[in-house]
């Protein structure tokens, strides 16, 4: 072995000397010319690392517009038949327990429904809205809840319900983006699709670091003659780390165009007005509306009068006049919004109530009542992600055609 590599040795050696001689007959331009380039380098990766590749990943932003307050549902639904009804998996009515039957237990009062004295005028009415509702239908209107980035889990809920885009309408009820693994798929999910939404206190959230990412004037709302155009964020704020400001950081242009487009409370048309734990169909129907947080009682007569970050965060009433909102849950002497607007709402005729849809109250889970219907379930705190799909039936044998509803859950995963 050695024998063989003798004469390799030497010519090696040989190659070492030719090299080193004739570098150093070039040695001091070549120590400047390294230096000079080495600090070019150097100076190159400082450009591109801190200026030019954060602003290449830097999404075109442009200037958000005015949340729109209340927006109206412009389909309807159509009738379906029993046999339509089979085939959705809907004809074996399941009522699924609400989460905590602690405090507030006064939200279930099942036979008050047939105290109230205009029924039958109202059944009268529903005749002619029906025939309307039916040109331009849906056949089922699917609301979830607090989606939270969920993707998977929000797949499997919507495949365990067999939801078809051509047919059914579907409302995410806000904070379907932040805290969850998959925002980003949730939202293009939604964009592709044509999913419609509300706005959520995340989403919210969400524009406010993106605004203030961008150096854009904050969000605001459509028809409130508010101030808040004056607040400009004006230093870009490159150092926080909150997840919401880097979520915001990365939404392109139409991402943040459809957060934009969620409407604080959306006008739903008619829902069933009953029980939902004794859902067999009911004639009687009531205006109904979705929001994330919840509704103001004392502020329905026009829905635009609401104050969007009440509906957005509150979850109790303070006294002494309970129209004044809190979202902390311990505040002193505070009741929860619900229970209040059920007894306001019990004094009011069939025609003027108002059955809301929400989500936001994950900690008190899955809430259905006769007024309003909780369905935020803690998907992301390894809870269940709820939807309650509503829909309108034909009656056997030329009976009236009813209004129908039903919550699905999946667990979370
Ligand atoms: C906004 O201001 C205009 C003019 O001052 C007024 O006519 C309008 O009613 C206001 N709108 C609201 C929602 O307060
Ligand atoms: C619904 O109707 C079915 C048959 O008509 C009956 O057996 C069932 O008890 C009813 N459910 C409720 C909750 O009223
Ligand atoms: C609540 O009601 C009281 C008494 O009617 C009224 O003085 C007060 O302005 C109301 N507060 C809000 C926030 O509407």
């Amino acid at each position: 072995m050695a024998n063989e590599l003798t004469p390799l040795k030497s010519n090696d050696e040989a190659d070492d000397y030719y090299l080193e001689e004739e570098e150093e007959e070039w040695s001091q331009t070549a120590i400047y010319a390294m230096w000079g380039g080495g600090v070019a380098v150097c100076l190159g990766m400082l450009y591109l690392f801190i200026f030019f590749l954060p602003s290449v990943y830097i999404p075109v932003a442009r200037p958000l517009d005015g949340v729109v307050k209340v927006a109206e549902l412009d389909v309807g639904l159509s009738v379906l038949s029993p046999k339509r009804v089979k085939e959705l998996g809907l004809d074996k009515f399941q009522f699924i327990d609400n989460d905590k039957k602690d405090e507030d237990e006064d939200d279930y009062e099942v036979d008050e429904a047939n105290k109230d004295g205009n029924d039958y005028e109202a059944d009268e009415q529903e005749d002619g809205e029906h025939a309307v509702s039916t040109a331009n239908g849906v056949e089922r209107y699917i609301l979830v809840g607090d989606v939270h980035g969920e993707y998977q889990n929000l797949q499997r809920l919507l495949k365990k319900i067999s939801y078809n885009k051509k047919t059914d309408y579907l409302l995410l009820l806000g904070d379907f983006i932040t805290k969850g693994p998959d925002s980003l798929k949730v939202l293009d999910w939604a964009i592709e699709n044509d999913v419609d939404c509300i706005l959520g206190n995340h989403e919210y959230y969400v524009l406010q670091n993106y605004a203030q990412f961008h150096n854009l004037y904050a969000p605001f709302f459509q028809d409130l003659n508010s101030t808040s155009m004056e607040t400009h964020f004006s230093t870009r704020d490159k150092f926080n780390n909150d997840p919401e400001y880097l979520l915001a950081k990365k939404l392109q242009l139409h991402q943040v165009e459809y957060i934009n487009k969620c409407s604080v409370i959306k006008r739903l048309g008619q829902v069933p007005f009953h029980n939902p734990e004794a859902n067999n169909g009911t004639k009687r129907s009531v205006q109904g509306a979705a929001v994330h947080a919840g509704l103001r009682w004392d502020l329905l007569a026009d829905l635009n009068e609401q104050e969007p970050m009440d509906n957005l965060e509150m979850r109790k009433l303070l006294p002494p006049f309970y129209n004044e909102t809190t979202d902390d849950p311990h505040a002193e002497g505070a009741i929860g919004w619900t229970k209040i607007y059920k007894n306001k709402q019990k004094a009011l005729s069939l025609k003027d109530k108002l059955v809301v849809y929400y989500g936001h109250d994950a900690r008190r889970g899955l809430r259905l009542s006769k007024y309003t219907r909780g369905l935020d379930s803690r998907c992301n705190a390894g809870g269940h992600l709820s939807a309650m799909i509503i829909w309108k039936e034909a009656g056997a044998k030329g009976k009236k055609v009813v209004y129908k509803e039903q919550a699905f859950q999946v667990e979370c995963k």
